[in-house]
């Protein structure tokens, strides 16, 4: 026949699939295209913009008809449309398909659980600015404890790697020992920072209250257990692949932006209230 036959391959970009935070979106992601007989091709850009470009190019020579990214890099994305189809996924890209959660609500809802359960030297470790979620959930944070009358202060992180985590944590509890509040960047971070506070002999929480951001499965495993926000991962790696496919084949779509919402998960690293 006259027409060309299309691939049935879909590019996924990631930052880090070391961070369990990106497993699951993937597989939200790849469980929709499946349902459609879609195949995901998949790499890890490590925040760098030549490695998301490769990857980029890899895709489109391997004739993918459409691309979910999670990254956000300097790269190609943010000078061109791109040539096929492409959903941008927990970060957001001016102008683009987009499904993420509501880091900001994220962030004013941690800030006013720690204080809500009596924390007043409030330690926020910021992730790096260019990451959207990550800053939103920053700039919620503040806002709430900025307008509260508790004491707080900013750690910024340049990566969200565990390894920096863990010097950050230390670096942490020296600069401020009287900190009884932690909001960390993710839940991750979050981890890092309470394998410190134990290490160090601090009674959680008791003595400190640390709040994740993601609710990915080890912050269960984590003792005591960390409470943290939920972002719906799986769900939206899976409403990400439904636009797209929608996308691909040109179905019309209602909204541009999908924004999901987030919750307070209540575990063990932050004290009871009535
Ligand atoms: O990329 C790092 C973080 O951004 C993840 O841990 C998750 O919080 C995401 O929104």
């Amino acid at each position: 026949s006259l027409f060309k036959r299309q691939s049935k391959l879909v590019g996924l970009l990631l930052p880090d699939i070391t961070n369990p935070f990106f497993p699951e979106l993937a597989r939200g992601v790849e469980d929709e295209l499946q349902k459609q007989d879609f195949r995901l091709l998949f790499g890890n850009s490590d925040e760098n913009p030549e490695k998301e470009q490769a990857y980029i190019e890899t895709f489109l020579q391997n004739q993918v008809v459409g691309i979910i990214s999670a990254t956000q890099t300097s790269g190609m994305f943010n000078q061109e449309q791109p040539a096929v189809p492409t959903v941008f996924l927990d970060r957001t890209h001016e102008g683009r398909y987009t499904v993420y959660a509501d880091g900001r609500e994220g962030g004013k809802i941690a800030a006013r659980e720690l204080v809500r359960r009596g924390s007043r030297n409030i330690t926020v470790l910021k992730g790096p600015g260019h990451i959207s979620p990550v800053q939103d959930r920053f700039l919620g944070a503040v806002e709430v404890l900025a307008a509260s009358s508790v004491d707080f202060q900013v750690i910024q992180m340049a990566s969200l790697t565990y390894e920096e985590a863990e010097e950050r944590a230390k670096e942490l509890f020296r600069q401020y020992p009287a900190t009884d509040g932690i909001l960390a960047s993710n839940d991750m971070t979050a981890a890092a920072v309470l394998h410190e506070a134990l290490r160090i002999g601090k009674a959680i929480p008791e003595e400190v209250q640390i709040i994740g951001f993601d609710d990915i499965p080890m912050s269960r495993l984590l003792f005591p257990s960390l409470s943290t926000i939920k972002q719906p991962v799986y769900e939206m790696g899976k409403q990400a692949a439904q636009l797209l496919l929608k996308l691909i084949k040109k179905e019309e779509v209602a909204e541009q932006i999908i924004q999901l919402p987030v919750s307070f998960v209540e575990r063990n690293t932050t004290r009871k209230v009535k």
